[in-house]
């Protein structure tokens, strides 16, 4: 009775709820019921390189993509190559090993390539792809050093094509959220940035060995993260690092690292690095300004469960590594990444 003078109208006579932008899957789900033409239906043919972890990853989130035709795969592993393809039906794809890539780069139906092959092959297959004229998508790191990288983007900015470094955070929505309200003022000033980033599973020593080291493995991710909340780059930074795991230290790696940076601004960055949690992959984003503070913290495939015991409540773990905790995020770069070449992208000026 006592809330009865608040009665509204019939929803039927309201405006329609919308759902929030934050809920991309529901949005999507939307435009796909409505088969709304917002993209140009041009297909756009691709070659992926690498078919390991993350080459896996994006092959999943083309495989049945409307706008993606997976022309070629190129890996090595032949076998692997055989059940790949009889996996995901891939009847009109062709399967080539690395020394037949010519193939790939001279087919004038593939618009771009995926380059997901292991770091140190990533220099060569960019090089060739811009040659060819062809866009490139290229896992984090794209060369090995800052020179070569930065001699691959001219070479893409004289020939036209687009050269996109793979930095999946950047699109996931609750970073991109903090990074854009950061940008808005919501903190005000920044004073500190603080990452954390502990790695799960713990990689195979076959992969470290070959992964260019966790500075230009794992640190390459948090150091664009706090880059691109600021706006800027740092002026000072100062690492410190352990190798505690002793497999790590035979092949002259470390698994632990602390890293501040120091900014123009004022800013001040803490990175807090480890190649092993055994609680699942730790990821979070904490920006404290004058004026308040945003953070990301980490997500949980079960989040709306919980269990209720005599001497504690218990949450369900944290999801267990990157596929599955950006998972949303790969499936909205590659989109990103479609939309740059069929020109419904514009560069934001502002952003680092
Ligand atoms: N953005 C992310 O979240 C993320 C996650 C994992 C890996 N990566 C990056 O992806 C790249 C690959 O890492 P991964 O973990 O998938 O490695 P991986 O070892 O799991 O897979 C690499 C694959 O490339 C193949 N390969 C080797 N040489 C090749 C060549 N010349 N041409 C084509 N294929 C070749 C191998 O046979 C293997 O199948 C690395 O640069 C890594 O930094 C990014």
């Amino acid at each position: 009775m006592a809330t009865k003078k608040y009665v509204m109208p019939s929803p039927y006579t309201r405006p329609r709820c919308q759902p929030p932008k934050e809920d991309v899957v529901y949005i999507r789900h939307l435009e796909d019921l409505a088969c709304n033409q917002k993209h140009s239906h041009v297909e756009l043919g691709v070659a992926i390189f690498g078919i390991g972890r993350a080459g896996t990853i994006h092959l999943t989130n083309l495989v049945g993509n409307r706008r993606a035709n997976i022309l070629y795969i190129v890996d090595d592993d032949t076998e692997k190559l055989q059940r790949l393809k009889v996996y995901w039906n891939l009847k009109n794809t062709v399967c080539i090993t690395s020394k037949q890539q010519d193939q790939a780069f001279k087919d004038l139906k593939v618009n771009f390539i995926v380059c997901a092959s292991p770091t140190f092959t990533h220099e060569n297959i960019v090089k060739q792809a811009i040659a060819h004229k062809k866009a490139v998508f290229c896992e984090k790191p794209i060369a090995e050093t800052i020179e070569k990288a930065a001699n691959l983007y001219e070479l893409a900015r004289k020939a036209k094509v687009p050269l996109l470094s793979a930095f999946n955070r950047r699109f996931d929505a609750s970073y991109k959220s903090v990074r854009d309200r950061v940008r808005e003022g919501e903190v005000g000033k920044v004073l500190t940035v603080k990452v954390c980033s502990r790695d799960s599973p713990l990689p195979s020593l076959e992969y470290l060995s070959i992964s260019g080291g966790i500075f230009h493995d794992c640190a390459v991710h948090d150091i664009d993260q706090i880059v691109s909340v600021l706006g800027e780059y740092p002026i000072k930074v100062c690492a410190l690092a352990c190798s505690n795991i002793p497999e790590i230290r035979d092949i002259n790696d470390v698994d632990t690292v602390a890293i501040t940076m120091q900014f123009g601004s004022g800013a001040l960055a803490a990175i807090d690095l480890s190649r092993q949690c055994v609680y699942g992959y730790d990821q979070r984003l904490e920006v404290f300004g004058e004026k308040g503070m945003l953070k990301a913290e980490n997500r949980c495939p079960m989040q709306n469960v919980q269990q209720f015991l005599p001497d504690a409540i218990k949450a369900s773990p944290i999801y267990y590594s990157f596929a599955s905790r950006y998972q949303e995020a790969y499936k909205q770069e590659i989109e990103h990444f479609m939309d740059v070449l069929q020109g419904n992208y514009f560069q934001d000026d502002n952003y680092c």
